[in-house]
């Protein structure tokens, strides 16, 4: 911790105040194994803040007993010629006795929220990232965060928890970077086979049906349509989740909802689970 602050001092971070001056620290939170979407992060911290710190740890909080910690890619070197390339001045990436004390105990509770859509299917993953969170919060003690759209509920509920715990930092929200055939990126596509990809597909495909429709039932019925035929593809797409939220709590909308919402995913295809979102407004 006390070489982290020694980097931090050395950038003049905090020599002056003001919320985009130079003396300000924009961080970025990332597993690594980073591709162009971390590196858009990235660029939108660059124009936040004087300083840009990422973080590169693969929390093991986060991931389920029977969930993809040991096989996750890392692409530590890479990373580094990555985060060089974007003219990163601090990146940290403590091994993870650094980050967890043998005995600890005190957690986040992501509450209600962490529990339903994604939090449904991943029990206990949401106070995980909470908690690596915060964790990074108070080591690196950015003045902005910037989190990705991608994992729009992940997103939400670092929201919520600002709000909730009265953290002094600001959050900012960047765009999901996209293949140029609207598959999202994602450090998990790499276990993707030519097959398993074109499957995949059917994700980002049935989010651009759905979203060109305004009211809730005719967007979920368009979207589902193009997920019930990739059921039946090589490899076939299972299904866990397709339901439309309120972009703040990520309860479902009612039928009569209008303005923003977001059509959220989540599917496994050969081994891989995916997910992915659009936002868009009801009428
Ligand atoms: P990771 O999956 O590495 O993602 C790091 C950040 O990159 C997240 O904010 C995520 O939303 C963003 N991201 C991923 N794919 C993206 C894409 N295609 N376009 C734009 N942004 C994208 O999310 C995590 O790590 C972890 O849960 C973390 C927050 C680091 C806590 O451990």
């Amino acid at each position: 911790r006390s070489e982290l602050l020694a980097a931090r001092a050395a950038l003049g971070v905090g020599a002056s105040a003001g919320d985009e001056g130079p003396g300000t620290l924009a961080l970025v939170p990332t597993m690594g194994a980073l591709h162009e979407g971390h590196r858009s992060l990235i660029r939108h911290a660059r124009e936040r803040a004087g300083h840009v710190a990422v973080s590169i740890f693969v929390n093991p909080l986060q991931f389920g007993p029977s969930e993809d910690f040991s096989r996750y890619p890392r692409t530590f070197d890479a990373d580094l010629e990555v985060c060089a390339a974007e003219g990163v001045e601090l990146v940290f990436a403590p091994a993870a006795d650094e980050i967890y004390l043998p005995d600890r105990q005190v957690g986040v509770s992501s509450g209600r929220m962490g529990t339903i859509v994604e939090g449904a299917f991943r029990p206990g993953h949401f106070d995980g990232v909470l908690t690596i969170v915060l964790k990074l919060f108070n080591l690196v003690r950015p003045d902005v965060a910037v989190f990705g759209q991608k994992d729009a509920q992940q997103l939400a509920m670092i929201r919520r928890m600002v709000a909730d715990l009265n953290l002094p930092i600001d959050i900012v929200g960047a765009p999901t970077v996209r293949e140029p055939d609207g598959l999202a990126l994602s450090s998990r596509n790499r276990y993707l086979s030519a097959a398993d990809r074109a499957t995949a597909l059917a994700l980002s495909a049935a989010l651009r049906e759905g979203a060109a429709h305004k009211r809730p039932e005719d967007v979920l019925g368009a979207a589902h349509a193009v997920l019930d035929a990739a059921a039946v593809a090589d490899p076939p797409l299972a299904l866990d989740y397709l339901s439309l939220v309120d972009p703040a709590t990520f309860d479902a909308v009612g039928e009569d909802h209008e303005g923003e919402a977001i059509l959220v995913v989540a599917a496994k295809v050969g081994g891989t689970r995916l997910i992915d979102n659009v936002v868009l407004t009801l009428a």
